[in-house]
């Protein structure tokens, strides 16, 4: 159960996605009320149902809505005493961002300015926001820590970093905002009951749901964007993170909300890098299965490595990643075999939405 002082309901957007959706069993698992707000873009309502069957406990209210949609999503606060809220809702495909940046900027900084003037007119003023690790953009060599500059070298990353900085400017102007940061570096794998788990809408952006459909069948061969990168192996290295390990960090964030003052911004990676042969290495050996790949050209706004030094929100909240990467891989592989067609391909329950 939540501690004492924890904010009993919560609003969770994009709580059908990847990793919001995995949030919400975090939080229905510690006996939060939880409220959802999605407009599906890159998910699918059947995910919400399976939510409640691995909680065995059901959402406080569902909502179909666009963030930036001011109206609907007062109403909301209307109907509900939110304590806080954990914003997941934001476009998040690097390559996407670099052919329709006007998108990324009106749905994540715009999104973002839309829920903060809502939660201020209804008095909200907790809040949980999702960040990355591509505001650092082109930073060297890791372990990067939270006081590394921004650099961001792609508008979905640049989205990320004003946000950032509106709610720095927020904070400092009013001290009754308590903001936690998440700048997450790559969240993967899936709910080990295989129920949840990472099913992009149309062809996968990220390294993770790629290699799984790759597995399954559903995609001939990997991509490797990239073999000359200034690496052991030539691949780019990222700090993979398991999602359970992710959204842990998520509850813990609230139960320390009532502690904290102004923004206060982590990082949450587990401090180890893996290439992209790493990984299909790694995959194939949880799976049994070859990932075919070819190596390409480079994709537009990637850089060569970025890992995590997560030592501050160890000493501040005690928070450490216990799954390794072929956890993720297990976990992936799991959610990917028994829906090899994601959400979407999964039979329909007559008369609901699962
Ligand atoms: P996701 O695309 O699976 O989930 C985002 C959810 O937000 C989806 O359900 C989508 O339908 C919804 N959404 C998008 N725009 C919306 C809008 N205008 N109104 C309402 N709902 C909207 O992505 P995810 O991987 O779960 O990422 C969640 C958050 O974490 C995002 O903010 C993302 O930028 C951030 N993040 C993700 C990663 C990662 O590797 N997955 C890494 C760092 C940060
Ligand atoms: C990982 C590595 C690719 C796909 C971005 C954001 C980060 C977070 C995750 C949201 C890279 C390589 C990928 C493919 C490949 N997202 N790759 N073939 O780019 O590190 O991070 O998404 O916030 O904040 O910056 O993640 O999973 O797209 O790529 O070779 O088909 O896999 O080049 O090196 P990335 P990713």
């Amino acid at each position: 159960m939540c501690a004492a002082e924890s904010p009993s309901t919560v609003l969770v957007t994009g709580g059908a996605g990847f990793i919001g959706s995995h949030a919400c069993v975090e939080l229905l698992d510690h006996g939060y009320q939880v409220i959802v707000v999605d407009d599906y873009s890159n998910s699918c309502p059947r995910v919400l149902p399976r939510v409640e069957r691995i909680a065995g406990r059901f959402f406080g209210a569902v909502y179909e809505l666009d963030i930036r949609d001011r109206r609907a999503l007062s109403a909301v606060f209307d109907r509900h005493p939110v304590d806080a809220v954990v914003h997941f809702a934001a476009h998040k495909a690097v390559g996407e961002s670099t052919r329709m940046p006007v998108t990324y900027y009106d749905t994540n900084v715009g999104g973002t300015t839309a829920l903060l003037h809502t939660m201020h007119e209804h008095g909200v003023r907790d809040l949980v926001f999702s960040s990355s690790c591509s505001v650092y953009g082109d930073a060297g060599e890791g372990p990067l820590d939270e006081s590394t500059p921004h650099r961001p070298t792609n508008p979905y990353a640049a989205s990320k970093s004003l946000c950032e900085r509106v709610l720095a400017d927020v904070c400092a102007h009013d001290p009754r905002w308590r903001v936690l940061c998440l700048r997450y570096f790559n969240p993967a794998g899936a709910h080990p009951s295989g129920l949840l788990g990472e099913d992009p809408h149309g062809t996968p952006d990220n390294l993770f749901p790629y290699v799984a459909q790759v597995a399954v069948g559903r995609r001939r061969r990997l991509r490797v964007l990239g073999g000359d990168w200034p690496t052991p192996d030539g691949t780019a290295i990222r700090d993979y993170l398991h999602v359970m390990d992710t959204v842990e960090a998520h509850r813990i964030a609230l139960d320390h909300l009532a502690d904290s003052r102004g923004l206060s911004v982590f990082n949450l990676g587990r401090g180890q890098g893996s290439s992209v042969l790493d990984v299909v290495a790694a995959f194939e050996e949880a799976s049994g299965v070859s990932v075919p790949y070819e190596i390409t050209g480079r994709r537009e706004g990637d850089v060569a490595a970025l890992v995590a030094d997560a030592g501050a929100v160890a000493r501040a909240w005690g928070w450490r990643p216990s799954r390794d990467l072929p956890a993720m891989c297990r976990d992936a592989w799991r959610f990917q075999q028994l829906n090899p067609d994601g959400y979407r391909g999964s039979p329909r329950r007559p008369g609901t939405k699962d």
